[in-house]
């Protein structure tokens, strides 16, 4: 098998490609989908309100959120440097003196308590070994009570029957965007042997573990799912 690119959030190539061959090509309705995430949170966020971005690398949720309020304010927490850097590029024009970005993970963010957050596109990365659980207990403690909670991660149980059809369309689907054939073999290469996917029903499981008083699913696209949860 020829070399393939490896896909990882620290190396600046990679991270400058983001924007254009990240997760608007990867993600279907990734637009709407950031559009549906900010309307949820409006429901219960105040117009002042402080709202915890993990995983705020890129800074595309950040971007989107600071442009649909102009008053709600972000604090991002990431553990890649290169990956801040953009997020500050990319959502910085738009939310400025309200976005304050932290190198590191949920546990080092400030205590808050928030009046909302958003994991998008972070939990597949993150270890099934009781990391991803302390994630969303540390986000969970973070957030008044009854705060709402956006959490959307690609679904890819790795004992699935049907998990190499899935991979298939994944790379079908980033084709179909125009992300040339040697990235989405790498990406697909890096699916197919990453461990740290889990089935939905995993992480609904995990979300009540945390102690989330609610949830409810709020986006179902191929591999993708996002949740609305409640602290
Ligand atoms: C696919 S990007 C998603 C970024 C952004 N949320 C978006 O939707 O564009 C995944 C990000 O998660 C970050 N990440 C990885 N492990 C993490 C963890 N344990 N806690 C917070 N962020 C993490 C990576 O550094 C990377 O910036």
């Amino acid at each position: 098998m020829p070399d393939l690119p490896k896909f990882d959030f620290h190396t600046r190539a990679n991270v400058d490609r983001y924007l254009s061959n990240g997760p608007p090509a990867f993600t279907p309705g990734h637009a709407g989908l950031l559009q549906m995430a900010g309307v949820l949170l409006a429901e219960r966020t105040p117009d002042e309100g402080r709202i915890l971005v993990v995983g705020a690398g890129g800074g595309l949720e950040t971007r989107y959120l600071a442009t649909a309020s102009k008053t709600w304010r972000f604090v991002g927490i990431d553990p890649s440097a290169a990956m801040l850097d953009l997020a500050r590029e990319t959502a910085g024009p738009a939310a400025g003196d309200r976005l304050e970005l932290i190198q590191g993970v949920v546990a080092d963010a400030p205590e808050g308590p928030f009046d909302a957050a958003t994991c998008i596109l972070v939990m597949g990365l993150v270890p099934d070994d009781g990391g991803k659980l302390d994630l969303l207990r540390e986000v969970r403690r973070r957030l008044k009570p009854g705060a709402p909670f956006i959490l959307v991660d690609q679904c890819l149980d790795p004992a699935a029957a049907d998990r190499d059809l899935r991979l298939d369309r994944y790379a079908a689907y980033a084709r179909a965007s125009g992300v040339d054939p040697a990235t989405v073999a790498g990406a697909r290469a890096m699916m197919e042997t990453g461990t740290t996917f889990v089935a939905p029903q995993r992480n609904e499981a995990l979300l009540t573990e945390a102690g989330f008083e609610t949830f409810e699913l709020f986006y179902l696209a191929m591999a993708w799912r996002g949740w609305l949860a409640h602290a």
